[in-house]
């Protein structure tokens, strides 16, 4: 599986988060909500009500994404798959990202908090 992640590497560069994120080639645009990027708010309690999740469930989640998710490709944002798709996805790249199961389920159910909250 390396080689999958030299190949993710040498289309779309890797590293480069310095501060802000690098959102690579999503649409830029939008004010920040909340202090967070549109594209990835900030955890706030209308998302963990309607999500039916801790927040601090949420801002871990929101937390390792931000840290690690845009590591090796441009960051997937929880608009671009629909729900089922990051269940499936979420177990391969948490190996990818050497995180733990309850990190797993952190930036799952954080994608997953986004996409009801804009009822995706
Ligand atoms: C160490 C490198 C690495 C890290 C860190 C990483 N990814 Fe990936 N990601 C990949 C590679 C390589 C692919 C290409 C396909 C594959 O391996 O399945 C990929 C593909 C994807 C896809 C496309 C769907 C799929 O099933 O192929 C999504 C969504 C994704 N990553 C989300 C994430 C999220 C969310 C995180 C943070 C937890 C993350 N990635 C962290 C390397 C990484």
């Amino acid at each position: 599986m390396t080689w999958l992640g030299l190949v993710a590497c040498g289309l779309v560069s890797c590293g480069g988060i310095g501060g802000a994120p690098e959102l690579g080639d999503m649409e830029a645009g939008g004010e920040p909500a909340e202090g967070g990027i549109k594209e990835v708010p900030n955890p706030s309690a209308s998302m963990a009500a309607k999500s039916r999740k801790p927040i601090g469930q949420l801002q871990r989640g929101h937390e390792i994404y931000m840290l690690k998710c845009g590591e090796c490709h441009v960051y997937q944002l929880p608009q671009n798959l629909d729900v089922d798709e990051w269940q499936e996805a979420m177990p391969k790249m948490i190996r990818h990202a050497g995180l733990e199961s309850a990190d797993e389920k952190a930036v799952l159910d954080y994608v997953v908090a986004v996409k009801i909250e804009r009822g995706e």
